[in-house]
């Protein structure tokens, strides 16, 4: 990783969780487990190679229309990690943010979520954004609506300041797991000129070595954000 240009935001699209699972004949709960398991070593090591912000897609607005089942496995895994295994989240150092509606979490959930960002809000290792309940298309109608009720025309930065990112840099890196070559409704006006990269490797098989070479890919193109290459 010597002489690598770093990406400064990296984002994930962490797909495949349910799939590896049925591979390896469990049920999809166990794909989801071991996806926050590696949520955390593949984030904690994207920090440790200096990006500083990094963000992932944990669960979608339109994730909500999977059977009850699979939604119950889900939350009861976000109550784990906000709740009972909260170190494994604060061990990372970073400030750590929930993007998204939460408000279809239990209270109780919702409570330990924003006690996690308030302990973390004076660590100084990075951000750690976590989307739950998010989409893009209703972040930026709200962000829309916002706007309109306080009667103001924006332009594409006072746009973003209204939106859940507010503050943040756009992502540099997008990665997606899991073999689809989509962005199913996330961040979709930050990635206007992200650098998307897509592995075939499932969510809770993707190693801190494929970040490495994910990074190592982005480091090697040409961002021309629409001018033309100088020098
Ligand atoms: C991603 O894995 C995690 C969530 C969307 C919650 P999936 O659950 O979508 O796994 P696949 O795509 O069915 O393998
Ligand atoms: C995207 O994965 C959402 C997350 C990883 C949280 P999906 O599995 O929901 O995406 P689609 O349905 O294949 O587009
Ligand atoms: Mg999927």
């Amino acid at each position: 990783m010597n002489r690598i240009k770093l990406p400064v935001h990296v984002a994930f699209i962490m797909d495949g969780n349910g799939r590896w699972a049925r591979r390896h004949f469990r049920p999809r709960s166990y794909g989801h487990r071991a996806g926050v398991q590696n949520m955390t070593k593949v984030c904690t090591h994207a920090f440790r190679l200096g990006v500083r912000i990094v963000t992932v897609y944990a669960l979608s607005a339109e994730n909500l229309s999977r059977p009850k089942e699979e939604l119950d496995d889900l939350f009861e895994l976000i109550r784990l990690y906000f709740g009972k295994k909260r170190d494994k989240l604060l061990e990372m150092q970073v400030k750590i943010n929930v993007l998204g509606d939460i408000s279809v979490l239990p209270p109780d959930v919702q409570a330990d979520i924003l006690s996690v960002a308030e302990e973390t809000a004076g660590f100084t290792g990075g951000l750690f954004n976590i989307c739950l309940n998010y989409g893009a298309r209703q972040e930026i109608v709200r962000a829309v609506n916002a706007a309109v009720a306080c009667g103001r025309f924006v332009d594409e930065e006072s746009f973003k300041d209204l939106l859940s990112t507010a503050g943040v840099p756009d992502p540099d890196l997008i990665i997606r797991t899991g073999g689809e070559v989509r962005l199913s409704n996330f961040l979709l006006y930050q990635a206007a000129y992200s650098e998307l990269y897509f592995s075939k490797r499932m969510w809770p098989e993707f190693s801190k070595r494929d970040l490495e070479r994910a990074i190592e890919n982005y480091s090697a193109r040409d961002r021309r954000f629409g001018n033309i290459r100088r020098g």
